[in-house]
């Protein structure tokens, strides 16, 4: 009688813990985000507020900006015309797969296998102002 209401309780509980992980909270992380940004973003990216010169755009203050409208930075159409809010979240979802998630995108990057670097590396970009 147990087993059979053990059952759903687990499913339920790691269904919350799925949710409690994919959701906006970003937690204390030991610079692991500020690491996974070194090593797989900082190529293209720059995070010091006005630098310009890298492949990509600069990613100073990217959450809460609108994709795809930094000032000088010639973006694809795709990226021009993609029309959304940078948050912690879209930007996991586009670290993911880039041309998955932006079809036609110039982010020459394959994406990142692990929903935690994702994670870290997202809540770091959101401490970039
Ligand atoms: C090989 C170079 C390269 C790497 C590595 C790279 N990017 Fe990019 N990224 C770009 C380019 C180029 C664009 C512009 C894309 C476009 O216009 O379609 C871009 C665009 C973006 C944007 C949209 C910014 C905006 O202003 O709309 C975000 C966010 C972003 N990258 C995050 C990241 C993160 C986080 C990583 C590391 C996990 C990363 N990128 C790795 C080259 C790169």
């Amino acid at each position: 009688m147990f087993t059979a209401l053990r059952l759903p309780l687990a499913g339920l509980l790691s269904f919350t813990l799925a949710q409690a992980v994919s959701a906006a909270d970003c937690v204390p992380d030991q610079g692991h985000g500020a690491q996974v940004f070194a090593n797989e973003c900082g190529v293209c990216h720059s995070v010091t507020k006005g630098a310009t010169g890298m492949m990509g755009p600069n990613l100073a203050g990217v959450v809460g900006r609108k994709s795809g409208s930094l000032e000088g930075f010639n973006y694809s159409q795709a990226m021009r015309t993609k029309n959304i809010d940078w948050q912690a979240e879209n930007i996991e979802q586009l670290i993911t797969q880039p041309q998955a998630y932006v079809p036609g995108t110039y982010m020459p990057y394959m994406g990142l296998a692990s929903a935690d670097d994702r994670h870290s590396v997202a809540c770091y970009l959101k401490e970039q102002h």
